[in-house]
């Protein structure tokens, strides 16, 4: 009698969201996290964050709550898994119990696959991919739970990182993006604290803030996008259009420090929400994995291409966002409000000294990389969500169109 009332409609599934703390001095909190959460030596996962005194600072409150702890310090951008296997190596030699991942996405991703590894069986990170094809969900399956836990404490307002159950990194035999995951593998704790986040340096403030824009955005129009996470995303829309700017030539500015931290872990939570990324980040991903370019900055050189090729999939969503991005649209069609949308977008991207496009001229793309770009991309969850069905041929012209 039920199995008859079974309609066609997909089952969402969310992933879990971890406790955030979030606000001025969070990070003070972070030793008796570690307490907490069990942690009797932690490792620290970073890029260093050199010249900033955020490490010396957070030892220094890890420390103070008796918990001993190792550095690993590292983990470059699209963090490459021959780092992410040091860092495990690292984590074993010295018999620790915990993760404390201190950076962007990289240090937190990196923290997620320690602990993936870890659960099963020290195996190399690569095998812990997920794909499209063989299945993530079979993949997912014959993986055992993270046990040990993880603190993420985010400096930049971009990632999302610290609330989302993916690990972005770098497979460099492949010369692909890929993306790990694994059962319980979201962190424990969040941490996001605007006196972190302030010490950015300039570009990597514009660039990581795109990315957060980016999430809220290809979250909004993918196809996959459904109610929990609609005024999430609008609102985070909202935020990052009203304070990237502010945020990025004045960091002491405590409104937009604070808007751009609720932003960035808003358009992480809808991504876990079950309405993911797009085109933007799909390419974006394999344009890093060639070439080591930004994540954040990437996403923005290529969002005008790449709502352009879906434009006629999203127009209501692109009106929605213009409107989000404080336009006043009335009078206007749908389609002109759409329209509009890339106009704000290119103003952004210009006060943010952002170039869109001209791949080959800022990153060395070149026509001969595009055929492994799309079929790397095609395997990514990412072009299962895009608004646009994959089609091998047009995503070639949309990148030569941003060559
Ligand atoms: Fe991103």
């Amino acid at each position: 009698m039920i199995n008859k009332q079974i309609h066609e409609f997909p089952i969402i599934y969310t992933n879990p969201i971890p406790k955030i703390a979030l606000g001025w001095g969070a990070y003070q909190t972070i030793g008796d996290e570690c307490k907490a959460a069990g942690m009797k030596k932690a490792l620290i996962v970073t890029t260093g964050l050199k010249g900033t005194g955020i490490i010396e600072e957070i030892k220094g409150v890890i420390n103070h709550a008796g918990v001993a702890m190792e550095i690993y310090d590292k983990i470059s951008s699209n963090p490459k898994d021959h780092e992410i296997m040091a860092a495990y190596k690292l984590f074993k030699e010295s018999q620790c119990d915990g993760v404390v991942a201190v950076g962007g996405g990289s240090s937190i991703d990196t923290g997620k696959c320690i602990r993936v590894i870890d659960a099963n069986g020290g195996q190399h990170v690569n095998n812990f991919t997920v794909f499209l094809d063989p299945p993530f969900a079979e993949t997912l399956k014959k993986m055992k739970p993270c046990t040990i836990p993880q603190i993420s404490v985010a400096t930049t307002s971009g990632t999302g990182a610290e609330v989302t159950s993916w690990a972005a990194i770098s497979n460099t035999k492949a010369k692909a993006k890929v993306l790990v995951s694994g059962p319980n593998v979201q962190s424990t704790v969040a941490v996001v604290d605007p006196l972190l986040s302030r010490l950015q340096p300039r570009d990597i403030a514009a660039w990581t803030g795109f990315d957060a824009l980016a999430h809220a955005i290809e979250a909004f129009v993918t196809k996959v996008q459904g109610p929990y996470s609609y005024g999430l995303l609008l609102r985070a829309t909202e935020f990052i259009a009203q304070n990237l700017r502010e945020f990025t030539y004045n960091r002491m500015s405590n409104t937009a420090c604070e808007r751009m931290a609720w932003a960035s872990t808003m358009g992480g939570i809808a991504i876990g929400f079950g309405a993911g990324a797009g085109i933007v980040h799909g390419l974006g991903h394999q344009i890093s994995a060639l070439t080591d370019c930004h994540h954040g900055r990437i996403n923005a050189v290529m969002m005008l291409a790449g709502e352009r090729y879906n434009q006629p999939a999203i127009t209501e969503k692109l009106a929605a966002l213009t409107r989000a991005m404080g336009v006043d649209t009335t009078g206007m069609t749908e389609w002109e409000a759409a329209d509009c949308w890339f106009d704000e977008i290119e103003q952004l991207l210009e006060d943010l000294e952002i170039t869109p496009g001209q791949l080959n001229q800022q990153f060395g793309v070149e026509e001969k990389d595009l055929d492994h770009i799309v079929k790397v991309y095609s395997n990514d969850f990412c072009s299962q969500g895009n608004a646009k069905e994959f089609n091998y041929d047009e995503c070639i012209n949309l990148l030569k169109s941003a060559l």
